[in-house]
């Protein structure tokens, strides 16, 4: 087993084995605006949710050498962005927005894209997306002492879209997969399609076993609880 401190290595052969081991990724596609009003939209996959309440995406942008890329720049000046997830039919396009375009380049326009207004932020949403987060800026950190360094960005996320055909509310997972056709990315420049699925019930301990949760067998002295039964998708 290769073996070795992060000091040995450079950024450049860490950073393909980080890409390479941490698989597959989603893929945030952020629609951002400058201050000076430019619209702009490419893929991150240093992406994920990262709490739900209230419900917050977060996705890390590495500098380009000494800059900041367009995206990040972009939220620090306007705090508002706009993420979808990239389901397999616009993944060509999502491809497309990743190049090095310049900052008055619309990758909306690049790339083939429908710009749609945001509802609740002044940013424009991809119509082509099934899902889509319309977020404020809720952090801003800065990651590293030396280029390229990181901003990872934390959005709340105040509104919703959801295409009608993927959303069952009533079901245990009220998205369908099967129709979200979520693009992950691989090392390189590899993808995996989510068309490979397959479930495992979760083990259920009991309040009154032994092993449990200690809060949780104090409550259940005073009320019982229910077991969950997970319900199969209708
Ligand atoms: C699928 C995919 C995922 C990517 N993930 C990231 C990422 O997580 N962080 C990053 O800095 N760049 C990532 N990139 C590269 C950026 O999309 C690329 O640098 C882009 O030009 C940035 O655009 P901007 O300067 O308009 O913000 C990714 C590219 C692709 C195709």
């Amino acid at each position: 087993m290769a073996a070795f401190h992060t000091r040995d290595k450079p950024w450049q052969t860490l950073y393909k084995i980080m890409i390479g081991s941490i698989v597959p990724r989603p893929i945030a596609f952020v629609a951002s605006r400058s201050a000076a009003g430019h619209v702009n939209l490419a893929p991150f996959s240093y992406f994920n949710g990262v709490s739900y309440n209230p419900p917050t995406v977060a996705f890390s942008v590495i500098d380009r050498g000494e800059e900041m890329k367009d995206t990040s720049r972009n939220i620090s000046e306007h705090p508002e962005f706009i993420v979808h997830i990239v389901s397999a039919p616009i993944g060509e396009q999502m491809n497309v927005t990743c190049g090095d375009y310049g900052a008055d380049i619309d990758e909306f326009v690049e790339a083939g894209l429908t710009a749609l207004p945001g509802v609740v932020v002044d940013v424009p949403r991809v119509a082509e997306a099934l899902v889509a987060f319309e977020c404020r800026l809720a952090h801003f950190l800065r990651i590293g002492d030396s280029a390229p360094r990181a901003s990872h960005i934390l959005g709340e996320v105040v509104y919703w879209h959801i295409d009608d055909g993927l959303l069952d509310e009533a079901a245990r997972n009220p998205i369908d997969a099967a129709v979200l056709e979520a693009v992950g990315r691989m090392g390189g420049i590899d993808y995996a399609r989510t068309t490979d699925r397959f479930s495992m019930v979760r083990p259920l301990i009991a309040p009154e076993d032994p092993r449990s949760i200690p809060s949780r067998k104090a409550a259940s002295a005073a009320v019982p609880v229910p077991l969950k039964v997970p319900r199969a998708r209708q």
